[in-house]
């Protein structure tokens, strides 16, 4: 559940985010639309507890502190920070996880083929290769630490947005697919991303419609 009432946010003295209130349900899946620069992402790092807000309040999973509300969700940032550390631990985080549950986040991130192909496979080292990665791949990545992290709110910014129109149709598939139980919040400016999505709002000078 993610409820918001009354939020603002400004990053100084411009205003991002107005008097926004929303109600979220568990396991609904929210799309939000909306031009370049309009508060996508900053919505979304809002609602993953990167920020603290000017006013209002903000519930997500039952948490109100930014630093435990970024303890409980999965996100996929727009641009995805990969750090220089193996697949494996990029994908974990640290995390101690079953080898299985590593292998489904693969798989279901459509990363199989590729890590296939390499060596070294999960234990490749991205340090020096990070220069190497297409976007589409280390957006993938991030999708795959999102799935094990595995937190009851999923929050997607522009997920599929440099993977080409086939790889992301495949890619956000496995994701509603993978997240039928959860709570799903995806910010995009393509509509044929939201395919099947609870309702869709739109973001316009720092309101929801
Ligand atoms: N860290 C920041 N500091 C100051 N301004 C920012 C920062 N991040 C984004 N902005 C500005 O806030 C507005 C909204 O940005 P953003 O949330 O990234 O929009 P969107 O994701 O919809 O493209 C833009 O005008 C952007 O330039
Ligand atoms: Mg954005």
């Amino acid at each position: 559940m993610i409820d918001l009432k009354n939020v603002t946010f400004s990053y100084g003295n411009k205003l991002i985010i107005s008097n926004l209130s929303l109600h979220i349900n568990k396991r609904d899946k929210i799309g939000i639309m909306g031009e370049s620069g309009c508060g996508k992402s900053t919505l979304i790092r809002i609602l993953a507890g990167l920020y603290r807000v000017d006013n209002g309040s903000i519930i997500v999973n039952g948490e109100t502190e930014p630093l435990e509300i970024s303890r409980k969700v999965s996100v996929v940032m727009q641009s995805p920070m990969l750090l220089p550390l193996s697949i494996y631990d990029n994908i974990t985080m640290g995390h101690k996880y079953s080898d299985s549950h590593v292998e489904k986040a693969v798989k279901m991130a459509r990363l199989s083929g590729w890590i296939e192909m390499l060596p070294e496979g999960l234990n490749t080292y991205l340090g020096d290769r990070a220069d190497e990665l297409s976007g589409g791949q280390a957006q993938r990545i991030a999708i795959a630490r999102a799935m094990c992290k595995d937190s009851e709110v999923l929050l997607l910014d522009e997920p599929a947005s440099a993977l080409d129109s086939e790889n992301s149709k495949s890619v956000l598939e496995a994701i509603m697919g993978y997240a039928a139980d959860k709570t799903v919040v995806h910010v995009t400016h393509q509509s044929q991303h939201l395919e099947g999505y609870t309702r869709i709002y739109n973001l316009k000078d720092g309101i929801l419609t």
